[in-house]
């Protein structure tokens, strides 16, 4: 927080509160800062060092030159690190059960392409989870194997089967990246079976990474399942306003994050700290946001299940124990439902599907998720429009699917709102 007075040792203690008490507490003391109770905004490029001996110690730090003694790196330069950077790193920390370090980027896109390019080597494998969100099936079906010359491969994670048959087949993997449950057809991946499948053909080098923007760490806790790396679009939950663009990666092993911010200096990945500083204000709210949205998406989801118009509504909260393994993964690693539910409108086609997203007036018509206002979109034309079309029809994403996000409003009005856009259908 200071050059002068870097105290950071406040961080620890905190983690034996529940996170919904750390991350209030954690990563700011107003007195390194004019006793302002809450974070002032540092809208500097550079910092002022105390001594020229302390700018080059910084430098070796940052950079990790000889003579780096492993101590945190003062404040130099905005691209490497600023207090509000800082400050949401160490309250994603506080919030992430079993998180040691955390790297805050300028968008999620840029926060899970910057973890690849870190941690996979060129000719590197990577297995990943089919359907995921659109950028990161670009990221994963053209980029890596287009530019960089790492192999990947789409599969079904919640069929561990078949993940095991392509482990054993074409291992070892540098990276197993799942999205779970999966956007937009909410799949569930059982992570600790996955960690498992790593461990056994990894050849300890298979990572395991879970894109948890769905659940965040209020509902879904990666690391006590076994996972090495979780990231996230801020912009979504953790942000929860739509206000603001941001991702963040999280690991347990400083290795990891030290190689995923090296690359984000050089890349200049850099989040604004008027951003930084919004997210900071935002994961305080987290767990209340999160918890009620969860609440209000769980009515609507009951409302809704047998609704005449509606072929399949997938939603989370709804699996029981027909539903199989999907019910089981969900049971033993998830700790609430979450808010999106998707559904698929019956006997209908895109016309269908865009007579019900037009006729809707108080979910916006709009992607992105996790924000206070409801929101609703078509996955096929819209955020999974990247995808070719063999590769939709494979993960049912038809025309018909609509998916919707569920904010703070009135369950009541929501309901109301879903059903008269249904009698147009
Ligand atoms: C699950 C998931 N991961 C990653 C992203 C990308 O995040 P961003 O838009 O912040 O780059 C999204 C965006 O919708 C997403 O839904």
């Amino acid at each position: 927080m200071s050059n002068e007075n870097s105290e950071r040792d406040y961080k620890d203690p905190l983690r034996s509160y529940n996170p919904a008490t750390s991350v209030i507490l954690a990563g700011y003391r107003p007195r390194l800062s004019e006793y302002s109770v809450k974070v002032p905004l540092f809208r500097t490029s550079t910092f002022e060092f105390a001594s020229a001996e302390d700018g080059a110690k910084f430098f070796e730090r940052a950079y990790h030159l000889p003579g780096d003694d492993g101590e945190e790196p003062g404040l130099v330069y905005s691209r490497l690190n600023n207090p509000n950077t800082e400050i949401a790193e160490d309250k994603l920390v506080a919030s992430e059960k079993g998180a040691n370090h955390a790297a805050v980027f300028p968008s999620g896109m840029n926060a899970i392409a910057t973890t690849v390019l870190a941690l996979v080597p060129a000719g590197g494998r990577i297995l990943y989870t089919s359907p995921v969100y659109g950028g990161t099936y670009f990221l994963m079906k053209q980029l890596c194997p287009v530019r960089f010359g790492v192999e990947t491969f789409p599969v079904d994670t919640s069929d561990l089967k078949t993940v095991e048959r392509i482990l054993r087949k074409h291992g070892p993997f540098d990276m197993i990246f799942l999205e779970t449950p999966a956007n937009p057809t909410l799949g569930q991946t059982d992570i600790a079976e996955i960690s498992n499948l790593a461990g056994k053909y990894g050849k300890g080098k298979t990572l395991t990474v879970v894109d948890n923007t769905f659940l965040g760490p209020v509902f879904q806790r990666p690391f006590e399942l076994g996972a090495d790396i979780v990231l996230y679009s801020a912009t979504k939950f953790l942000g929860g306003h739509s206000d603001i663009i941001a991702g963040a990666v999280l690991s347990q092993e400083a290795a990891h994050i030290d190689s995923v911010r090296e690359y984000r200096t050089i890349l200049g990945g850099t989040i604004a700290s008027d951003t930084a500083w919004l997210l900071t204000r935002s994961i305080e709210t987290l767990w209340v946001r999160m918890e009620r949205q969860a609440q209000k998406a769980s009515k609507i989801a009951e409302a809704l299940k047998d609704h005449p118009k509606i072929e399949k509504l997938l939603f989370p909260g709804l699996l029981s124990d027909t539903d199989g393994q999907a019910y089981e993964v969900f049971r033993k690693q998830c700790h609430g439902p979450g808010s999106m539910i998707t559904l698929l409108l019956k006997n209908s086609d895109r016309t269908g599907a865009f007579r019900f997203l037009d006729n809707l007036q108080i979910f916006h018509l709009a992607v992105s998720l996790g924000g206070t206002e409801s929101l609703a979109e078509h996955p096929r034309s819209m955020t999974h429009s990247d995808m070719t079309e063999v590769d939709l029809d494979r993960c049912g994403i038809s025309d018909s699917m609509v998916r919707l996000s569920v904010g703070l409003e009135s369950s009541d009005d929501l309901v109301e709102d879903l059903m008269a856009a249904l009698k147009v259908v």
